[in-house]
């Protein structure tokens, strides 16, 4: 059973940045892009572990800030030749409020 977490305020996370969710069990990525779309990733890149959340976005991609691996933000995974994912969380945006599928 899954349920819809609120997370945070649309406003609370800058365009093209991101902002930390912490959970009892990891750290969640919340990422805004230029489009105002919102996805949400495990903060942990499937490469070496870099904080993605320090990751520059572009599109609907955030370049790891470590070696500079690009993950695709709707599902996590990198962009070839690269290979990995990174769990990717189903969010949703309802007026203001950001939520999370946990
Ligand atoms: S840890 Fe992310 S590209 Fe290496």
């Amino acid at each position: 059973m899954s349920n819809w977490l609120e997370v945070a305020k649309l406003d609370d996370i800058p365009r093209l940045g991101s902002r930390v969710v912490r959970t009892d069990t990891m750290e969640i990525a919340v990422f805004r892009a230029a489009d105002d779309s919102v996805f949400a990733l495990k903060n942990v890149c499937p490469h070496k572990k870099g904080p993605l959340s320090e990751g520059i976005v572009a599109g609907h991609t955030v370049t790891c800030p470590l070696h500079n691996w690009k993950i695709n933000l709707e599902d996590g995974c990198a962009q070839g030749p690269d290979e990995g994912c990174t769990h990717a969380f189903e969010t949703k945006v309802d007026g203001d409020i950001v939520y999370l599928k946990g």
